[in-house]
């Protein structure tokens, strides 16, 4: 029997930490469709392609080639046969991220590979419109938010736990910002599917939100 699970939600909601804990737990395999699209977006900054111009990006995005594998439980991005994981989570990348996955063009790069993967095996997968568009029949949905400053304050602790200066004023400025930009675009834009139950992570521990998601998992699959 194949599940998916799709956990979707605005960006520092815990989205990957949370489906991470829930795959190790059912032993599915994590996909996270974000690092695909920075990995896109790592690509087109190294064509030094500025993000304005959509025309410029929907023909610069057919010269990446991107794939996955897992390697050690680990989700390994390949861009045109590399390995560039290392490369995906700069603040730089995530914002051009957010602007290039916007295009049509990149998503519809994007869109077979996402859903091949959970065609052949269990999955919790990780995104912005994974229980919308990619999996609508996913058999569970979640979206899991938390409150703007509270997301700001987690990014914060963990950029300065990593030794990188910053400050929180402006990373809630750049969530905001990602936000609206996430919601508001025309195709594919973050929002809860119909079905999926809302998750607010704001008060929560990640121990108490993995258990949510786990229940809700018992609960949906143990009907069929
Ligand atoms: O989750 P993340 O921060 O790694 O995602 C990076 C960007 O990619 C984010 O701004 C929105 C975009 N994204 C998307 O449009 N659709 C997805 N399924 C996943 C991410």
């Amino acid at each position: 029997m194949i599940y998916n699970i799709a956990i979707d939600g605005p960006a520092g909601a815990g989205k990957s930490t949370i489906a991470k804990r829930v795959a190790k737990e059912l032993s599915f395999i994590y996909v996270d469709t974000g690092a695909m699209y920075r990995a896109m977006a790592y690509y087109l900054l190294t064509q030094k392609v500025s993000g304005s111009d959509p025309e410029e990006i929907a023909s610069a995005c057919q010269g990446a080639e991107i794939s996955i594998e897992y390697r050690n439980g680990e989700q390994i991005v390949l861009l045109n046969g590399e390995n560039v994981n290392a490369f995906l989570r700069t603040e730089e990348v995530g914002n051009m991220a957010s602007v290039s996955s916007a295009n049509p063009s990149v998503r519809a790069r994007l869109l077979d590979l996402q859903r091949n993967l959970a065609k052949v095996q269990s999955v919790v997968m990780d995104g912005r419109d994974i229980g919308t568009t990619i999996l609508p029949d996913a058999d569970v949905k979640i979206f899991l938010t938390a409150s703007a400053a509270t997301r700001a304050k987690r990014r914060y602790k963990e950029l300065t736990e990593r030794g990188e200066a910053c400050d929180l004023a402006e990373i809630q400025k750049d969530i905001e910002e990602r936000d609206q930009r996430d919601m508001n675009r025309e195709i594919s834009p973050l929002r809860q599917a119909e079905d999926a139950e809302l998750v607010d992570s704001s008060e929560m521990t990640i121990d108490q939100v993995a258990a949510e998601i786990l229940r809700i998992f018992q609960e949906k699959t143990a009907k069929k």
